[in-house]
């Protein structure tokens, strides 16, 4: 097995021997998922198929986007489930799964991991996503990339950076400033990269302070390979190239999907004409040759062992469910006892999210057959509401209320709809729909011996809390999430998972609210880095669940912590210790979690960051030791002057917790610097939602929006969905849309996505994404048209 590094002197031999034309050729798709071959030097079409959570290959003969039908795979839950498990080895061997299922169906690189912040709640895509916080996300991301690329099979780390929201994706501009980029947004690819080299990185859609992220040289070529030494190459996002050649200056390699060879025209007439330096297509040329190589290097073709993954899938789902509450030990329920199952997801279970993640599963599990398995006592069941209706229905709540009176336990299978969070579009609200709310608060008053299950991507408002004594968040748990589930509500297994985001009271709390999705050409990320739990820190107020918080069924103690180490600026390394004690009578595991603060900053620092965690398992009455090692960047903070990470000396806190808020051992640590020996503790600049003078002294200048008019190829077919033409085109691409995906008729979240998916294309992604049926003159004629410039219009038909 060989990665592209390994096999890049023939790749630069190979380029050696390739013309112009060919080099060109390359540098874009032969499909929507292959790339280019070159026969002639022996490069074929290899393939790349969707992750992260799962194999989604596309089954070209039925659907080649592969968004209703694709090749049957093993679906593990999603990103925010397996995030909340905290365990990187756990995240490693799925990875080891996936590239297994890869090898056996010929993909050579998987379409992940995905590790954008969850800036915000209500994000669409939250649960592709692992974390708001960048070393968690960071860590486990690295691990899966090891797991899968151990297979040989590569991974493109996405999406390269910033990409935050849904709404407007393909044309937002993110405006952040430098240092939160550098703490806030960029760290989990840092990790990712420096500690698994994945094969590709995907960039985002979106812009990043006034240039998109295709064509972004500080962010694709000084910090990805300059600064982090990344080895591989940079695929956009489907449809996210912009200006091809400048693309190609700017460090990005391959276009996907095809362009139908327009680009690659592009890049090629751009070299002749010395616009693009013939270095910089030679270089791409050798990255995708590199890929390629590597990819044939390693066409070991083994059958996946479903049943395995199955397996695996189950743990990672009971792994990743975490216990919110649990008043006065409701759960474990007891086998033996009559049982009601309220909830129309114990039928149709939400496994995962809607979208490009979305894997064709081997065998779902559904919650009620699997219950009714697993108990000797009688199970009554009442679907409680509609997953498909938002509204109220009184009477399945009825029918739910009588089925639960008359049953010692009630579990309630609640959480998000499937049309409520998905790719393509953002949540507008963290409430559930009124009927689920509604079903809650009288099946809970109509049966107090109840448990509520969740199935949601991302965080939801609990105004029902109060009256049930226990909330399990299972998230979306994959195809063997009901058996996990099962597994934990009777006691088969002991809960362990822990939040890996907070779940705030209410969206007034969120403080990057007030610049979410609130213009469609520029969003600010005024709230610098106060995201998650560094906006709340220890406090809880404002929060409903805190960062880290997950309950067990058993109790664990903390104790003999140590310090020691080094303390020197220059190279501070910080070892500590300490035991945890099982005190209970179940076995069950524990994820510490470390938090350094720094007590003396003169800049703003957040209250408390995370800088180690680790997850052990232990029998009754057994005690481990967990070790964490803390470097330089442990404690330091991007410094704007020095354009690099710096630690002030002074005194940092080390926080050992069961949550960000339920600190459980602290010791501190003096670092100094033998050069500034008398460093008095100042006081430090409150971080608030920064106003323009505020992110100018960050060095970020604003810049107007671009504008919606007049149209040109950045428009949007949102921008002109009430346009003749514009509802032409949309029509268009809708009838496009259904060839590619097979003629078939979507489910409504499906069709939901897609209609968001489509009415975000700009009109040059129309061009790209053609098939030359669109050229750059028909374009040009059309955006005429649409801005009314007849007269051009006319010259334009006429003009080669
Ligand atoms: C998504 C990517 C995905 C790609 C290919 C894009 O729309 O943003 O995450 O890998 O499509 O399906």
């Amino acid at each position: 097995m060989k990665s592209p590094k390994e096999v890049w002197s023939q790749a630069v031999e190979l380029v050696s021997e390739m013309t112009l034309q060919e080099r060109a050729s390359l540098m874009s798709g032969s499909s929507f998922w292959h790339l280019q071959p070159l026969e002639r030097l022996g490069l074929d079409a290899i393939m790349v198929a969707d992750g992260p959570h799962g194999l989604r290959k596309a089954d070209m003969a039925v659907d080649q986007a592969g968004l209703n039908a694709s090749v049957p795979a093993t679906c593990f839950p999603t990103a925010v489930t397996l995030a909340s498990s905290w365990d990187a080895d756990l995240l490693q061997e799925v990875g080891a799964a996936i590239g297994r299922e890869c090898q056996a169906e010929d993909v050579a690189v998987l379409l992940g991991p995905g590790v954008n912040i969850k800036r915000n709640p209500l994000c669409g895509r939250n649960f592709e996503y692992y974390s708001e916080d960048p070393f968690l996300s960071g860590k486990l991301a690295a691990k899966f990339i090891q797991g899968v690329q151990s297979k040989g099979i590569g991974t493109s780390l996405k999406h390269f950076a910033a990409n935050n929201q849904e709404s407007h994706r393909m044309v937002v501009d993110t405006l952040v400033d430098r240092r939160t980029l550098f703490e806030l947004y960029l760290p989990a690819f840092e990790i990712a990269v420096k500690e698994a080299q994945p094969w590709t990185v995907m960039c985002a859609y979106n812009k990043l302070n006034g240039t998109f992220c295709s064509e972004h040289e500080p962010l694709l070529t000084s910090i990805l390979r300059d600064r982090w030494g990344f080895e591989g190459l940079v695929v956009t996002d489907w449809g996210a190239i912009n200006d091809r050649p400048k693309a190609v200056s700017a460090g990005l390699e391959l276009e996907m999907p095809s362009s139908g060879g327009a680009n690659d025209d592009a890049v090629a007439l751009a070299v002749e004409q010395n616009a693009l330096a013939e270095e910089d297509l030679e270089r791409a040329a050798q990255r995708v040759s590199a890929l390629i190589l590597a990819a044939q290097n390693n066409s070991e073709r083994t059958e996946a062992d479903f049943d395995a993954h199955h397996d695996l899938a189950r743990k990672c789902a009971a792994e990743g469910a975490v216990l919110l509450k649990n008043q006065d030990g409701c759960l474990p329920f007891d086998t033996a006892r009559s049982l009601a199952v309220i909830g129309a997801f114990a039928e149709t279970p939400r496994i995962q999210g809607a979208g490009s993640s979305q894997v064709n599963a081997t065998g779902i599990k559904k919650p009620l057959e699997v219950l009714r398995k697993m108990t000797g006592a009688k199970v009554t069941y009442a679907p409680g509401f509609d997953p498909e209706l938002a509204e109220d229905n009184s009477v399945l709540i009825e029918e739910a209320v009588t089925v639960a009176e008359k049953a010692e336990q009630v579990l309630i299978l609640a959480g998000l709809p499937p049309l409520f969070e998905a790719e393509g579009f953002d949540r507008t609200t963290l409430k559930q729909p009124v009927q689920i709310e509604r079903l809650i608060e009288a099946v809970s008053k109509a049966n107090p011996n109840c448990a509520v299950i969740l199935s949601n991507g991302s965080p939801i408002e609990m105004p029902w809390l109060g009256q049930v004594p226990a909330v399990l968040e299972t998230y979306l748990g994959g195809q063997a999430g009901a058996e996990a589930m099962a597994d934990l509500v009777f006691g088969k297994l002991s809960p362990s998972g822990k939040l890996a985001e907070t779940f705030p009271l209410s969206l007034a709390d969120v403080p990057s609210q007030s610049n979410f999705n609130n213009h469609p050409r520029q969003i600010v990320y005024r709230e610098g880095l106060n995201v998650g739990y560094r906006a709340y820190g220890g406090s809880q107020d404002g929060v409903l669940f805190p960062f880290g918080h997950g309950l067990s069924y058993t109790e664990f103690s903390y104790h003999n912590l140590e310090v020691s180490g080094q303390y020197n600026a220059a190279n501070p390394l910080v070892q500590v210790t300490l035991e945890v004690t099982n005190s209970d009578a179940r076995s069950g595991a524990e994820i510490i979690q470390l938090y350094v603060r720094d007590c003396e900053a003169s800049v703003y620092r957040p209250d408390r960051e995370l800088k180690g965690f680790q997850k052990l398992s232990l029998a009754s009455g057994e005690t481990k030791k967990c070790s964490f090692e803390l470097d330089a960047r442990a404690f330091a903070y991007f410094d704007l002057e020095a354009d690099d990470w710096q630690i002030e000396p002074g005194k940092f806190e080390l926080l050992i917790g069961a949550s960000c808020c339920d600190i459980r051992l602290s010791s501190s640590v003096k670092i100094t610097d033998e050069e500034s020996p008398a460093h008095p503790p100042k006081a430090q600049q409150p971080y608030h939602i920064m106003d323009d003078a505020a992110l100018a002294d960050l060095g970020l200048h604003m810049t107007p929006p671009d504008p919606i008019r007049p149209y040109s190829v950045q428009t949007t077919l949102e921008d002109i969905k009430y346009h003749w033409l514009g509802k032409l085109l949309v029509a268009k691409v809708n009838e496009m849309m259904r060839e590619h995906t097979g003629g078939q008729t979507p489910s409504p979240v499906v069709q939901k996505m897609q209609d968001a998916i489509v009415f975000s294309m700009r009109l040059s992604t129309l061009r790209n994404m053609s098939g030359g049926t669109i050229t750059q003159k028909r374009l040009d004629i059309l955006i005429h048209v649409l801005n009314g410039a007849w007269l051009r219009a006319v010259v334009r038909v006429f003009r080669p």
